[in-house]
């Protein structure tokens, strides 16, 4: 939710603190702040806002440390302010904390301490571990003792840093479900909540697990459990460099992201579709097979984005497979006591691979019994490590809040499955050759789409100041109005609803009047004709209709006010190609409206909290 850096190594510390900020401030970008030691103690500068604000503070600052920590918040406890920033300190203000996560047992622990005599300076969860922290150490006088007895006894979930001024050379990280990675480079370790603040350093990283914790020295890193047992760690190269973290030209990551589809799109099919054998090679599925093939039901589970790829993928699967398929969201089924059988394969979709909820439904499922895959994105990340077996869909970082090519990717992979289960029963050769032909072709599809995004930009000016949007699909594209209506909530703040078409006569007809811009997905389809019914229903009611329709219809033009056009392709197919426009208007709609596309209000990349 929130991003951490910390630094140890030969460099100053504090551009590298701020470089890493800036890097992750998709995670949570509300408030900064930083900590590096000096003589005189820490040296602590932080603030409500932008990481670039932090930095206007910190201009002409000249701070010779070569080790620091540093935050980029997006608050749970307590309000954007200046005081509720990261790092907080403990009552000596000799020790700071960054922390990612919640501390829920933090009203206890505070109430504990201010008997002890113990006074807050800010209304965060943070501030009670960092007092806690130092109070043990106070008692001890031994900071990985303190560290590890106060981890122990939090409830909750947290990815922190820890810096002691008594201890300039030492970093401290724990985590307890919310990620910590490790760079190790030359002489230097960088600490951060996501690999995108390491890459331009170092390649060579690990993960902490659950409950591990990682003493970082001059010396070396050594990590244990926060019960005092040495681990090992599995060394990772990352696979991106750092262009794929950068803009590149475009102005907003989310842009960049969206034209990024058609190679996206080919890297998650790179090496498993093998269109001449009608079939497809999943090797990291392989590992489970057996229980894919006596599966009697699958149930898809995620949350957002994810979920909507889920709802495409039961569409897929139930046709290709011919195997019932039920959609969950994650923060449901986790508390749902859901009934599950032995032969059920729940599958776990998620960009970020940290979602709180589906991590949680990944572990309630594991219990239950189930064999648990993850479709993700992130390699290393808690739900591709607590899975069973997996598939990456390979898309590269996703930097941008509103996700974009992570779904097309996810659509990507979830065909493949529908394949390779539809190929495991009923599903025949040639049926998946001409299938998977046509999954061939979509990159350039896609790259169709993209080179007429002028025309979006011209519709998404005339609609940029409407007060509410309907989006309506039918049958596989259902889901894909649904997405098209979050990504315009979440970031153009225009009110948006996706339904079924044919709903809309069962209630939301109601609001359609001469402001209601409606975007229909009309491709020529079987159930083409249906739509065009619908569109008969918002035109007599004077809504203003924009369909996504097949190059060449000849009705549709009569009818809408305005056309985008996609390619022909399989029926099928054709969210993968659906979605590119809406993610199109979406953002052109953002941008009309002067917002700040990568950065909209009161979001963040990867929901690590419930
Ligand atoms: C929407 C969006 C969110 C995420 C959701 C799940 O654009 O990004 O709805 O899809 O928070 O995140 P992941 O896929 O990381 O589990």
């Amino acid at each position: 939710m929130c991003g951490i850096v910390g630094y140890l190594g030969h460099r100053r510390a504090l551009p590298v603190l701020l470089n890493g900020l800036k890097r992750l401030e998709y995670r949570g970008y509300d408030s900064a702040g930083i900590a590096v030691p000096t003589e005189d103690g820490l040296y602590i500068a932080k603030r409500a806002g932008t990481v670039a604000q932090l930095e206007a503070l910190l201009a002409g600052v000249e701070l010779p440390a070569t080790s620091g920590i540093g935050h980029t918040r997006w608050a749970t406890h307590g309000e954007p302010l200046d005081r509720n920033a990261h790092p907080h300190t403990d009552a000596s203000g000799r020790i700071a904390i960054v922390h990612n996560g919640i501390i829920e047992n933090y009203s206890t622990l505070k109430a504990k301490l201010r008997e002890d005599g113990y006074t807050f300076r800010s209304d965060t969860d943070t501030e009670v571990l960092a007092v806690f922290i130092g109070a043990l150490y106070e008692q001890y006088g031994d900071l990985e003792l303190a560290v590890r007895t106060a981890l122990s006894e939090v409830q909750g979930t947290f990815g922190i840093v820890i810096l002691c001024a008594d201890q300039p050379d030492t970093l401290i990280a724990a985590r307890r479900g919310s990620p910590i990675v490790i760079g190790i480079g030359d002489g230097e370790y960088i600490v951060a909540s996501d690999a995108t603040a390491i890459v331009e350093y170092t390649r060579s990283v690990f993960y902490l697990t659950d409950d591990e914790m990682a003493i970082i020295t001059r010396e070396g890193c050594q990590t244990k459990t926060i019960d005092d047992i040495p681990t090992s760690v599995q060394l990772l190269e990352l696979e991106f460099d750092l262009e794929r973290i950068e803009k590149g030209g475009f102005p907003h990551f989310m842009l960049k992201e969206i034209y990024e589809q058609p190679q996206t799109f080919l890297d998650a099919c790179r090496g498993r579709l093998l269109p001449h054998e009608g079939n497809v090679k999943l090797g990291g599925l392989r590992s489970v097979e057996p229980q894919l093939r006596r599966a009697r039901r699958l149930i898809l589970t995620g949350c957002g984005t994810s979920w909507h790829a889920a709802l495409v993928g039961e569409y897929w699967i139930e046709e290709l497979a011919r195997l019932p398929v039920e959609v969950e969201y994650a923060s449901e089924f986790r508390y749902r006591n859901p009934v599950l059988f032995p032969e059920d394969i729940v599958i776990a979709i998620s960009q970020s691979g940290e979602t709180a909820d589906t991590l949680a439904a990944v572990r309630e499922a594991k219990l239950r019994g189930a064999t648990v895959l993850g479709i993700v994105n992130v390699v290393g990340s808690s739900i591709a490590r607590e899975t069973h077996a997996g598939v990456y869909i390979h898309a590269g970082p996703e930097i941008g809040v509103a996700s974009t090519k992570a779904f097309t990717s996810q659509l990507a992979v979830l065909m493949l499955l529908a394949l390779y289960l539809g190929r495991m029963r009923h599903l025949s050769a040639a049926q998946a050759q001409d299938i998977a032909a046509e999954i061939r072709r979509l990159p350039e599809k896609i790259q169709y789409i993209l080179d007429h995004a002028e025309h979006i930009r011209q519709i998404a000016r005339q609609y940029a100041q409407a007060r509410n949007f309907l989006y309506l699909g039918r049958g596989v594209n259902f889901p894909i109005a649904l997405e098209g209506a979050l990504k315009l909530k979440e970031i153009a703040y225009i009110h948006a609803e996706g339904y079924p078409a044919a709903e809309m006569k069962h209630g939301p007809i109601a609001l359609i009047d001469e402001n209601m811009p409606v975007v229909v997905i009309a491709p020529r389809d079987e159930l083409y004709e249906k739509v065009l019914s619908n569109i008969e229903e918002i035109r007599a009611r004077h809504g203003q209709i924009i369909a996504i329709a097949n190059e060449g219809d000849t009705e549709l033009p009569h009818v809408a006010n305005h056309i985008i056009t996609i390619p022909h392709t399989l029926p099928l197919l054709t969210p993968v190609l659906t979605v590119i426009p809406l993610q199109l208007l979406a953002y052109f709609i953002a941008v009309e409206r002067g917002l700040n596309v990568d950065m909209p209000r009161n979001l963040a990349k990867s929901v690590t909290v419930e």
